[in-house]
């Protein structure tokens, strides 16, 4: 923080306080559709107070604190540098665009990439706007993971790179996938918007192949309002992506790897690439290095919570959570679910039960893609059935979890469950 001094974030400090507590007084009083909703805000007065800093010294675009927190993401993940950008889809975006950069191509355009079906959609859409060929692989429905049977009998000569996504904070089996990246020289990306802290082998996802995703929504492990970071195993890959981050730009970025001698250019304005504008601000990166202390004992909560709630569901008939290799340590983004095929009820009873009772539900992220009306705009959708998918899609849903939800919270839940269940016992 650099320009309040301490009286003026003591006085901050119990105006914020003032105001969130009116707040919450005023949402209080309205008539609430869920006691048990998909996230709950994880942020406060010291967020807060970091951002009116960054206003108050006029520097709200991205400054020394996007710097820091970069450096003290690289840290907390372990990897040798980080880029922070306005999003996760961004992450995603910067990842598949360093595949086929023109400045340092990995890639040709027309590549094949292998993708998971059942994803967030811009995963996709970022490899279908990077100019590579999706290929898309089925999804375990026991561990909501690529299916790496399918994944390997999906490759040919054209495939060049597989783009992970570690759904819910499951890990990947990174061993069999490694290997057959290995065997068939294929490049690997991984989306972790969903899995920040988790872990295959004590190794953090994101640090497995040429670049991890991160996505900062409100409703992620940790939240800079929106936001995202991309790990990255070398300074010259965060280079690359920090050009590409912003317009082609040949600013903060080590200028001994790029040739600009002899253009009659101003050397402050020297355009090196093509690019975007997907920048963060530094109140976000702000937001994010408190966020960042707060982590781990976020993310032991989130374990808390889920292992109890796991363990009453091991105990029922009827539903089924994710399967975990005893080599993962996920990092549960919420708490995801599959009605058994036997199952004398059907998903939509169950989440209208729910959501009647004040429990809010949703998709396990958009189910099978390929069903949605946007599947008919590409090829890639209909080129094969995925029945993985079709089982998360018709059999799956989730529900919140969130550091701040109460343990009176979860055994309300788990009564409400079990009040349901019973009636087919
Ligand atoms: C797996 C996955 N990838 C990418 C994203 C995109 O992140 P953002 O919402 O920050 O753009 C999300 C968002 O929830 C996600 O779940």
């Amino acid at each position: 923080m650099s320009s309040l001094n301490n009286e003026s974030t003591r006085k901050l400090e119990g105006v914020i306080e003032l105001l969130l507590e009116s707040s919450s007084r005023i949402n209080e009083a309205k008539p609430r559709r869920y006691w048990y909703p998909l996230s709950l805000a994880t942020y406060g007065v010291d967020e807060i107070i970091e951002a009116i800093d960054s206003m108050c010294s006029f520097r709200t675009t991205m400054w020394e604190k996007t710097l820091l927190f970069e450096r003290r993401f690289a840290a907390y993940q372990n990897c040798a540098d980080c880029v922070m950008v306005n999003s996760g889809s961004s992450a995603d975006l910067l990842l598949t665009f360093l595949l086929t950069n023109p400045c340092n191509p990995l890639l040709q355009p027309g590549d094949e990439i292998l993708v998971p079906i059942v994803t967030w959609p811009t995963q996709i859409w970022s490899a279908m706007m990077a100019g590579l060929k999706v290929r898309f692989v089925d999804v375990s429905p026991e561990t909501l993971n690529i299916d790496v049977d399918d994944l390997a009998a999906k490759i040919s000569p054209k495939t060049k790179a597989i783009f992970l996504v570690h759904l819910m904070g499951n890990p990947c089996p990174m061993d069999r996938i490694l290997e057959i990246a290995t065997a068939h020289n294929l490049l690997i990306i991984e989306d972790c918007c969903e899995a920040l802290g988790a872990e295959w082998d004590g190794i953090k996802v994101g640090n497995f192949g040429i670049g991890g995703s991160f996505s900062f929504f409100f409703s992620h492990h940790m939240t800079t309002m929106e936001g995202g970071m991309i790990a990255c195993p070398n300074a010259l890959t965060a280079d690359h992506l920090k050009i590409l981050r912003a317009h082609g730009w040949l600013r903060n970025v080590d200028l001994a790897q790029h040739e600009i001698a002899g253009y009659d250019i101003d050397p402050r304005y020297a355009f090196v690439n093509w690019g975007f504008n997907v920048r963060p601000t530094d109140l976000q990166a702000g937001f994010g290095l408190h966020q960042l202390q707060k982590l781990p004992i976020f993310n032991q909560r989130r374990e808390e919570l889920a292992n109890r709630f796991f363990k009453f569901i091991d105990g029922e008939l009827f539903l089924q959570r994710p399967l975990v290799s005893p080599r993962a340590r996920p990092s549960w983004f919420s708490l995801p679910l599959l009605i058994t095929s036997d199952a004398p009820f059907s998903r939509k009873e169950i989440t209208i039960y729910l959501e009647n009772q004040g429990v809010e539900t949703r998709p396990i992220v958009a189910g099978n893609i390929a069903r949605h009306p946007v599947g008919k705009l590409f090829d890639a959708f209909e080129q094969d059935t995925y029945l993985g998918a079709d089982a998360i899609h018709e059999r799956g849903f989730y529900l919140g979890l969130s550091p701040f939800h109460s343990d009176e919270d979860l055994n309300k839940l788990m009564d409400c469950l079990q009040q349901f269940l019973s009636k087919y016992k």
